[in-house]
């Protein structure tokens, strides 16, 4: 992602933006000798353990942990993806953001205004068209007041091939981009053919609530397609959209959970019956980005699909695409409707109260999946537990490492019946696993880069072939890595460097380096000295014959030294992991 927009950019963002001015917007902080305080954003607390740095441009708070520059703060209290937190930025500090295909270009924001003309005059037709009445006879015989017709947008596209064409085209639309917006097509003389005729309309927005594209539902039984979807488009991309989150966001603005469910109907009909909290993928299966997508919004997904075979395949291929995503905190649930049933006809019949008891009930993730695996191997019988063992396996490695991933691999020794040495535990990530060691021990070699971190300057002591940055060792390598980017670039914040290692195994730990409390000295050269100190320590270290000579010729036996020169005599030739 972050790649997508030009580094220089990122850091002349973070450059101007003042995060103590962004968060002070929205959560007031109180200074606190160098930083800032107040209580955190991100979980209930009563005294403040929320800090804002303004020297490192960068938020923690030790009470649960979050943390991150202006771009993270944004993404997590806006609940923004990265390219809305950077335009959003760019805008405060008056920036373009430079187009780079990802952003809305030009071209992208001509299709979106088009679009949003398409919506007016779809919303506009429902109103006022003359055969209106029809539209709105469908809309009513589905359950729907005006209010929440009114809600979705919903609209109507009247019969015949250029209603909406020649009004656009009126308005000042090119006929090409009434094509790329996915509104028409062209017919053999070249003239522009409306893709929704005769149908109700959905708009899609993006999370923005701009409108990117259309469904349309047919008015009968018999017309095919019964549901007509805009085509791909550069501003619309069916794997990554949600109907409906929008709207469910705009409605709540703490949403604690989403429920996923199949169509449009199925959406509307819940908000109808005060379930505002519904969202459909389009006609495609669940895919990563939409499982993403939902997590920045909510901890809490219920995917709830048709009890025949293809809503069972939808429910399970949505399992494997959410099992990497499953980190602590984050769950998903599973309900299956009974034959016939949709989530439209059943909260129609049943109202609310007994929809959101099923959603209450839903199956968890494990109780699901074990089900799942049960139903196709026979559990009693050892070969069938064994059997069991081997399917599940494969799902639980592809879970973060955490605590529900433990969790799961409990279960599956009890539902397996086997002994602890029977089944491997799976291997683990070393970035999971820093994530959640929030307390890195303190090595001298950490300690040096937290005081880079904090004192960026401090890279100027030391020259690129310095022998203190010899030597293979991971730890060794990333601080020789970032006093080469400080001293490259002298002017670029703590922030912007964070965000140069945005999502790596190196960013997670630098994210903790950065949170590091440093014993706060009296002057400020104190930290130059002690940077100095670790800097010659590890000059000697980069000589394992040179530094016991020392040591013995200096202080006698190995018995004279302190603890901490012990250890560090122990770790010698041990290559120092970070
Ligand atoms: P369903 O066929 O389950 O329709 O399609 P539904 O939501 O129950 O619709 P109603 O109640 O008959 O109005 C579920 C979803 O699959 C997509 C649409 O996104 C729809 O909401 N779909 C379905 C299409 O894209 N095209 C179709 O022809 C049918
Ligand atoms: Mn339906």
């Amino acid at each position: 992602m972050a790649g997508r927009i030009p580094q220089e950019f990122v850091d002349q963002l973070l450059g101007r933006v003042d995060l103590v001015e962004i968060v002070n917007a929205r959560v007031p902080l109180r200074r606190a000798g160098r930083e800032f305080m107040a209580c955190c954003p991100f979980h209930a607390e009563k005294t403040p353990s929320f800090t804002v740095s303004p020297r490192k441009q960068f938020y923690h708070c030790f009470g649960c942990g979050a943390h991150g520059t202006a771009i993270g703060f944004l993404m997590a209290y806006e609940r923004l993806e990265f390219l809305d937190a950077v335009e959003d930025l760019a805008r405060l500090v008056g920036l373009e953001v430079p187009k780079t295909g990802s952003g809305p270009s030009n071209a992208s924001r001509s299709l979106l205004d088009w679009l949003a003309q398409a919506d007016r005059f779809f919303r506009q037709q429902l109103r006022e068209h003359p055969t209106r009445q029809r539209a709105v006879d469908y809309l009513r015989q589905r359950g729907l007041t005006g209010q929440i017709a009114a809600s979705f947008g919903i609209g109507y596209a009247p019969p015949g091939w250029g209603n909406l064409s020649r009004a656009l085209h009126e308005a000042g639309a090119p006929i090409q981009d009434l094509i790329d917006a996915g509104l028409a097509s062209r017919d053999e003389q070249g003239r522009p053919r409306d893709r929704f005729r005769d149908r109700i309309t959905f708009p899609i927005r993006d999370r923005r609530g701009r409108v990117i594209a259309f469904g349309g539902r047919a008015l009968d039984g018999d017309t095919t397609p019964k549901y007509l979807n805009s085509p791909e488009t550069p501003v619309f991309h069916k794997g990554a959209e949600l109907y409906g989150l929008h709207e469910a966001r705009a409605h709540t603005r703490s949403l604690q959970r989403l429920v996923v469910v199949e169509g449009y109907m199925d959406v509307v009909a819940l908000a109808q019956h005060d379930i505002p909290y519904a969202v459909a993928t389009l006609g495609t299966a669940t895919t990563p980005e939409h499982v993403e997508r939902l997590f920045r919004t909510v901890n809490d997904l219920v995917f709830c699909f048709d009890g025949d075979r293809a809503g069972r395949a939808a429910a399970w291929r949505a399992l494997e695409v959410a099992l990497p995503l499953l980190r602590d905190g984050r769950q998903i649930a599973f309900l299956l409707l009974p034959e016939g049933e949709d989530p439209d006809t059943l909260v129609r019949r049943e109202g609310r109260a007994a929809f959101e008891r099923r959603l209450e009930q839903a199956a968890s993730l494990a109780d699901y999946l074990f089900a799942e695996l049960r139903a196709q191997v026979d559990p009693n019988t050892l070969a069938g537990r064994a059997r069991l063992a081997e399917l599940a396996r494969p799902l639980l490695e592809k879970l973060p490492e955490g605590h529900f991933r433990d969790l799961m691999t409990e279960r599956l020794r009890q539902e397996a019946q086997l002994t602890y040495t029977r089944l491997r535990s799976p291997a683990g990530g070393t970035v999971n696993r820093a994530r959640h060691n929030l307390q890195l021990t303190r090595t001298p070699l950490r300690k040096a880069i937290a005081l880079l971190l904090y004192r960026p300057d401090l890279a100027r002591a030391v020259v690129a072939d310095d022998p203190a940055l010899r030597g293979g060792e991971p730890g060794v390598k990333l601080l020789a890595e970032l006093i080469g980017k400080l001293r490259a670039n002298p002017d670029l914040s703590i922030a912007a460097l964070l965000e140069r290692y945005r999502d790596t195994r190196e960013g997670a730990i630098l994210e903790r380096l950065a949170q590091w409390r440093l014993e706060t000295p009296e002057e400020e050269f104190q930290f130059e000295q002690e940077f100095a100190d670790i800097v010659a320590y590890l000059r000697r270290r980069s000589d394992p014959r040179e530094h016991l000579l020392e040591t013995l010729l200096l202080r006698g036996t190995p018995r004279a030294l302190s603890m901490e020169e012990r250890e560090e005599l122990r770790s010698l030739g041990k290559p120092q992991k970070i």
